[in-house]
This record gives C-alpha cells, structure tokens and sequence, in this order.
C-alpha cells in the first residue's frame, strides 16, 4: 500500500498512564504505559517501541528502542517520580510493516509521602443523630415507613456547611495544585469556578484504611489578588443514612475537611494555602443526605459568597481536629460525574390525582428544574421506580430509604435547582408544590455514574435482545458509582457477591479496569483477620451488625470476589499486575476457606463411616453462606418476609463447596500465570479433592445431586464437581429441571452466570437459546415484556398479576447473561488474556437474523457483524425441515493491530487472520426461531 503525502500508516491512540488517560494524582512510584495502535496495513503488529518521560520539558526517562510487542503495560523504570509534578511521556512505535509513529500524553503524580502541612478542620456544628452502628436508628427499621412529607421530620439530620478559605496570590502562578479531602463529601470552586465537574469527592471508601484525596490543577483559576476557595460540606457517607435501615453515623457524627493548596510562582518560590484558614456558616441547604435526599432553601442564599470580596465577617472559625493522614490516598481514578442528561418523558396525572413525572427510564441520578414562583413554594420531588398495577405512584422499595425526597423552597423570580450531595434511584418523581402546571421542559434528568468509557456496543434482529443488553448497561451504570453497588435506592452498598455474578459482563460494556482494580484495595483493606472478605466492601458498621446477626462475615461467593475478580480482569484486560497485587489475599482468603473446611464438620458427623468422615475436610459445607440467593420458584408469589433469606439455608450446604472448587481452580491458573509452580500445582491438587469429595458426598450414581435444585446443577456442571461418566446424566437432569419448570430458569445469583455456559458447552445450545427466547416469568425476556428499563433484583418483580413486589428495580446480578450474548451471539472470545488473540466464533445458528457487537479491548477495536441473506438455498436439504434450514451468512470482522484472530467461517471452517477487516459471504446451517 503505497503512502500519500502526508498521510500516516501507523497511528497512536489512546495513551494512558496506570489505564487513565492524562491522569491527576498517580500514586505509583512506577507507572504503566499504554497504547492502541492504528493501521491502514493488514496484519500489523507493533515490533519494538521507545518510551520517554520529561519534566518540565526536561527529559528524566528514555526507555531507548524496545524490540517488543508489548502495547499494554510499559513499565517506568526512570529517576523516582516527584510529588506534585506535571510529567509529559511519549512513546514512538515502529511495525513490522516498516511504518512508525509517535504520540505524547501528560500525568500528574500525587503526593506520594509528602507529609501534609494542613490541618484536618471541622466547622462549627451539633453532630448528627444517631449513634454509630446503631441498628434501630431514626424508627428505620425494615419495612417501617419513615415518612419524611412533614417539613421539621428531619431529626437529626445537620445542615451543610458552607467553608471559604480566601487568600493572597502574590506574583505570577507557575503551578497550582491543590489536594483536599473530607470526612462527608464536598464540592470545591476556586473563586466560584469548579476545578473540575466530579460529584461526591471524595466517594466511598474503607474510609478507615483508605480515604481518597483529590488532586486539581487549579493555576488556571488564580489570578493575582485576593482569591478564595469556596466548600460546600455535606453528609455523604461520614455521618449520612446508609443501607437498607437508613443507619446514621457510620464513620463519625461530625463532618470535617483537610486541604492544602501548593502555589509556585515563576520566580521558583512558593506559598500554600490551608483549610486551616477556613471560615465556616451554614446556607439554603438545610439538609444533603446521600440516600434521604436535600431539603434546600432558596431564600437562604448567601449570594456573593463564592467571590473573594464576600464579606465573611460574620463566619465563624473552624476549629481543628486530630484526624489520622496515613489513611489518605491519591485519587487519580475515575470521578463520579453527571454522565448523560435529558428531558423526561411525560408528566401526567395518576389515578390518585398525583403529579407525576415520568423520565421514560429507570436511572440513578437526580432532577433539576427551573421554575418561575414567588417566594415560599414549596416544591417536593418524590422518587420512585415503578407504578403500581393502576398505574399510580408507588414506594415499593423495603427499608428506609423507600422515602428518597428532594424538597426546594423557592425565592422570588425565575430559578434553578440541582441537587449536589444526593442520588435516587427512580423512573418516577411525584411532585407536589408546583407554582402552575408542569411541562416536561421545565425539568432535567441526571445520570450519575463514575465516567468510564463504553467499550462494547451490541445490537441484534431481536428488538428485545436489544432492550435487554440496554437494560443490562443502565443498571451496571446506575450500579458503579465509586464503588460496585447493588443497588442505587435501597442500599448502595457494595456487596462482593453482586460482583462475582456480574464482573465478566461489566467488563465487556465499559472499561471498568481501573475503577474495579481501586475497588479491589478496599477488599484487601477490608479482608478480615483469618482471612474473610467480607459481604460488603466498604464494610459499613451496620452490615457488621446484619452479619453478626447471621453469625458469619463472609459467605461463599461473596468471598471468592477476590479470586474471581481479578481474574476476570486480567482475562479482560490483559494486565498480570492485578493478579500479583491481589495474590497475597486471595491466598489469605483460600486459606480461611480450607480452615474451615477442615476444621468445622457439619451435623451428624460423628455417626459418619471414615471414607465420609475423611472427604468432610474437603468439604466447605459448614456455616452461613448466602449460597444460591433469590431462587426464583422460592420466591415467585411468596410475601413472606423470610423468603429471600430461605433460598439461602436451603442452598448453602451444596453451593459453598461448589465454590471451593471454583475458587481452587482459577487459583491454579493464577499461580501458572504468576509463574508460582508450587502453588499452581498446590490448587490443581486440592481442587481435585475437592471435586472427589463433592461428588462422594453429593451426587448419586443416578446423577441426582443433594437439594435437586437447577442452580445446584449448573454449579456442578461448571466446576466439574462428576467424573466424565456422570456428566451426562446430571446434565440430562439439569435439563429435566428446566422442563419441569415450564421451560424456563431456576436459578439464583450464584448459579445463573453460568447456566447459558454450562448448556452451551454440554451439547444443549438449543436449551440456551430457549432461556435466551422465553418470555415467561421467570426469564429476561418476561422482564422486558412488562416494561423494565434495567435489570430487576427479582424476576418477578412486577408479579404476572401486576402486584408490585418490594424488590429493587435496579440490580445489575442478574444482567450477567450479557456477555454471553456477546460471547456467543457476536461470537467475541478471548483466546489469550487481553484479547491479545482472539477467537470469532459466532452462533449462526441461534435463531437471529443479524448480529452486530464490538468491544473496544486494550488492543483496540473487535468488530463483528453478520447477517443471513435473503436467499434461501431451500429447505430440502436440511436435516429437520422444520426448525433447520440452509443459509448463506455475510460476515465482517474487524482485529485489531497487534492482535490476530481465528474466525469460525458459517461453513465451520476455521481461518486465522492477522489485524484489519475482513469479509466472508458462505453458506451455514440455521434455525429457524
Ligand atoms: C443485596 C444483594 C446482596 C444480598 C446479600 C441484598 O440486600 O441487595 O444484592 O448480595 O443482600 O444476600
């Protein structure tokens, strides 16, 4: 291919340092590079590349010219990196087609160990109601209404605290940088502009290991003179109403705020400005509570007070307090932020007289309006996710936080609001207090998310399919804010089982690497002493207390997100580094899971024979475990309030060990991968015990297994928990499950990421396809026909009479059938962690009429599209007439440069092919829906 003038070959996409494009606040001591290659040449492959680092346009680091492929994780091995310091880095490539390229990006680095010169302040307050953990807290019991309408019901709650810091810039401003942080959230301007557009910095952590700072560059902001920087302070997760009980208090009852602002002049001298100087009062928001909502007064505006010529005189001093620093870390990461705004549906008037605001889609985020009124109105915004069976607004969700209520008193004229310290959960807004009618116009839908890049794109004949994939993306958007949750209403609490089910799909819609690895260190932090991570992560004081209740910290599952996770990053995103960081807890972890399994018998034991009494150290088959959670057929039409935690007790005994040997399995292939022989062959061996015993104890010679339940036979399936003889006989009772149960599934959380794998790989693609197409309760698609938005915690959440069940509508579990579809129906495979090779192996054959998905991996983008034609080849020749038939299939894939493929053609036959698009248009087999 020849060259046009100007034109380049070869292009650099995409650099990033530690999987972040242009970072603030890099905390490694060495970072990585990486980057996507471009190329108008067919199989492209990068052949060596050369990595340079400046400082302040003084070259620090050059790597000198690398004969390597290696595009995804290039290691700074310069000088130690300075704290605070802009650092620009290039990198040039050249392929092996003769082309080469360069490209430069920029990073920040954090403080690293720069001992802080600011203090830690809290303004003047009265600390919040509600003691520490305490379980009953503000009436907040399950399923206890705590109506909030009243306007003086917020007992307890404090008022946000406004701060200003002003100061001097003396001469002209080389760097800015300031760090600050809070006990609560914050919202930070310098002299009324915002550094940058994040919400509720400084997000949820294990606040007591790990409590995030943020870096800005702010010298744009400055100017010579007086300046101020400005603080709103509120609740958050510090002092705010948490969980499904609306507990107060978990870290602290008072709000506090830490920030140091370093200023170099052009001269070379510098100056710092210190939350210690803050004055404090409080504003128009009387109350900002994460879960509960805000209560804003506008009339209480300090107008002015973000400028530096604000009369503050009548502030009051903050006083210090002596808070603990080597908690504080970094945040170079993904910010939350407002990530997509619209104009909401419809506003209509319910069966019960009530305004109601529809957005048209269920999110998490908030509602701004702007409105004309006199002083005085009150404007109340309730939020909620569904309508009740006539249509008419509704609270289903259980717990305290069913009452989510933003409420605004208005000042005189035409006005604005926008919530800052808060998030619903909702589709619906009842509202109340409007000066004259509603138009939709009038109002903005938020959604809130941290702001990670999409990297898939999915899209098929099938317009359910297609609804469904969208559901599955707007409940993991709704579900990754700062941390994975399992929910935006009830709880946003960052339960690990929720993870394990959902981690290899969330890993195909956007590119979570970076915000799932920061998510691990909580894990770690939290990891308890024998070695349990627990349920929750960040494990709030009130989930301590539910789990002491159960009398476990941990659950099968739940725990094994350190091993899973990681693993399922590394096999998205190709980068071994989140193995070896994670390998000291997962080890930890194996270790607490084989204590226990050796040491704890289970009931009866005494009167075992030896063989059974031996196998029960293989056995982790003791104990609390949420096991197979939310079985369907335990839940469907069941309103008793023990319903849920049954599936659990009745699952337990069988999923625990199931999941030994899952987590023994992948910690093999870990410790191969790690180059940790003796480990890798220490879990190959285990693991096969623990296969052994499970199936001595478990399965009859029939193929039946203990509790007979699907869930239990797909985990048995997947883990290979039979020898090769019995697979298909608990195959062919996995099968009759789903028959007896009208053809649809039955499993719970633990067991339905797997069932679409588990028949796809056991000869039973059609009984996959069957699930995929059912459209009966249980199933995705009887989600999507009685209107769902997102994905459900419960199938039947709407119930097939049209009663509303008090499940959260806005649980992203049960969306990990998601990368199936893109595994199976695109046909998009790693062959090789990172897709360094992949393989495209489409299912012609699944009833669709046309596929198209991409996945934007580390290498760049995977494209593949394919479509039956409209020609026919006949149905004679087909061997069931009736569902089979003969047809000829295009088919265009697009690899990646530095990547190759093989490419399972329609035909069957199967092609290897290096990096560009390619086209086939052949015959296949296919099924007629
Ligand atoms: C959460 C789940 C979680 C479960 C534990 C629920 O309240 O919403 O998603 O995993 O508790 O079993």
């Amino acid at each position: 291919m020849l060259k046009k003038k100007g034109e380049e070959m070869l292009k650099i996409k995409e650099l990033k340092c530690e999987h972040l494009k242009n970072p603030a606040g890099i905390g490694k001591r060495n970072p990585i590079f990486s980057w996507i290659l471009e190329s108008d040449r067919k199989n492209t492959f990068q052949a060596a590349c050369q990595v340079k680092v400046c400082e302040e346009n003084e070259l620090i680091w050059d790597s000198g010219r690398m004969e390597t492929d290696c595009s995804i994780a290039c290691v700074y091995k310069g000088p130690e990196l300075k704290p605070l310091k802009s650092y620009q880095w290039s990198v040039t490539v050249w392929d092996d087609q003769g082309d080469s390229a360069e490209a430069d990006a920029g990073f920040i680095t954090a403080r690293f160990d720069r001992p802080w010169k600011a203090s830690w302040v809290e303004p003047e307050q009265e600390p919040a109601y509600g003691q520490k953990g305490d379980f009953h807290d503000v009436g907040a019991t399950m399923g206890v209404h705590t109506d909030l309408r009243g306007l003086d019901d917020y007992k307890g709650f404090q008022p946000v605290q406004y701060l200003r810091i002003p100061f001097e810039v003396k001469k002209p401003v080389k760097h800015a940088f300031f760090c600050a942080t809070a006990h609560g959230v914050y919202e930070i301007a310098v002299n009324g502009i915002a550094p940058d557009d994040r919400l509720l910095a400084p997000e949820i952590s294990s606040y007591h290991k790990i409590l995030q700072y943020q870096v800005y560059d702010a010298a744009g902001l400055l100017r010579e003179g007086k300046n101020v920087i400005s603080v709103k302070l509120g609740d958050g997760w510090w002092t705010g109403r948490v969980g499904c009980m609306g507990n107060a208090c978990q870290f602290g009852d008072t709000t506090a705020f830490l920030m140091e602002g370093q200023i170099e002049y052009e001269d070379g001298t510098t100056d710092h400005v210190l939350s210690d100087d803050a004055v404090s009062s409080t504003g128009p928001l009387l109350v900002a509570d994460l879960f509960v909502g805000e209560k804003y007064d506008a009339r209480k505006e300090l107008d002015g007070w973000e400028t530096a010529e604000y009369d503050d005189s009548s502030w009051k001093p903050v006083k210090k307090a002596e808070y603990p620093y080597d908690n504080l870390q970094a945040q170079a990461g993904t910010p939350i932020r407002i990530i997509r705004s619209f104009t909401p549906k419809a506003v209509f008037t319910d069966g019960n007289g009530d305004t109601v605001i529809d957005m048209g889609q269920n999110i998490a985020g908030f509602l701004s309006f702007t409105v004309d009124a006199p002083a005085g109105n009150v404007i109340r915004m309730e939020h909620a996710e569904v309508l009740d069976k006539n249509g008419c607004f509704c609270k289903n969700i259980m717990g305290a936080n069913k009452d989510q209520m933003d409420v605004y008193i208005t000042k005189d004229g035409r006005q604005t609001y926008q919530p800052c310290f808060t998030y619903h959960g909702f589709r619906y807004v009842r509202l109340t207090g409007w000066p004259g009618t509603p138009k939709t116009e009038d109002f903005t839908a938020h959604v809130v998310s941290t702001d990670v890049e999409d990297i898939g794109s999915f899209e098929t004949s099938d317009p359910k399919i297609n609804r469904l994939q969208k559901n599955i993306w707007w409940s993991q958007v709704a579900n990754t804010t700062g941390i994975p949750t399992d929910c935006p209403q009830r709880e946003k609490a960052g339960w690990t089982g929720d993870v394990t089910v959902y981690a290899p799909t969330m890993c195909f819609l956007r590119d979570e690497e970076e915000f799932l690895t920061r998510w691990l260190g909580n894990c770690r932090a939290e990891q308890q002493e024998h070695g349990e991570i627990p349920t929750v992560v960040p494990f709030l004081q009130c989930y301590k207390e539910i789990n002491t209740y159960y009398g476990s910290d941990t659950s099968c599952g739940w725990g094994d997100v350190i091993v899973s996770v990681p693993w399922n990053l590394y096999m998205a995103y190709g980068n071994r580094d989140v193995l070896k960081e994670n390998y000291g807890a997962m080890k930890k972890w194996m270790q607490y899971v084989q204590h226990c399994a050796e040491n704890e018998m289970p009931e009866g034991y005494e009167a075992f024979d030896e063989n059974r009494k031996e196998r029960q150290k293989y056995l982790w088959n003791t104990g609390f475990h949420y096991g197979d959670w939310l079985v369907p057929s335990m839940l469907k039409d069941n309103r008793d309030d023990m319903a849920m935690i049954n599936t659990a007790y009745a699952t337990k005994e069988v999923v625990a060990p199931a999941f030994y040997a899952y987590s023994t399995n992948l910690m093999s292939r870990i410790a191969e991968v790690l180059g940790e022989k003796e480990d890798c062959r220490y879990y190959k061996e285990l693991n096969a015990k623990v296969r052994q015993a499970f199936e001595a104890e478990y399965i009859d010679s029939d193929g039946h297994i203990k509790s007979d339940m699907q869930g239990i036979y797909v985990l048995a399936l997947k883990n290979d928990l039979m020898s090769e003889e019995l697979r298909p006989k608990v195959v062919r009772r996995l099968l009759e499950k789903i028959e007896e149960n009208n053809g649809c599934l039955d499993t719970g959380f633990l067991s339905v990421p797997f069932i679409m794998d588990v028949l796809t790989e056991n000869g039973c693609k059609d009984a996959a396809y069957r699930l995929l197409w059912q459209e009966k309760c249980p199933s995705w698609l009887y989600e999507v026909n009685n209107g769902a938005t997102t994905m459900w915690e419960s199938w039947a959440a709407v119930r097939e009479d049209g009663e509303i069940e008090k499940h959260s509508f806005n649980h992203y579990a049960y969306g990990c059938v998601g990368d199936w579809m893109y595994r199976e129906l695109a046909g998009i495979k790693a062959e090789e962690a990172g897709y360094r090779r992949i393989r495209i192996e489409p299912s012609y054959d699944c009833g669709l009429e046309y596929v198209k998905g991409s996945l934007k991996s580390p290498y760049g983008l995977i494209r593949v599209s394919w479509k039956k034609d409209n020609t026919w080849s006949g149905k004679d020749n087909a061997a069931d007439p009736e569902t089979e038939s003969r047809k000829s299939v295009s088919l265009e894939v697009a690899v990646p440069a530095n990547t190759s493929a093989v490419v399972v053609l329609p035909d069957g036959q199967e092609c290897r092919v290096g990096s560009g698009v390619w086209k086939w248009q052949q015959e296949t087999k296919v099924r007629v829906k």
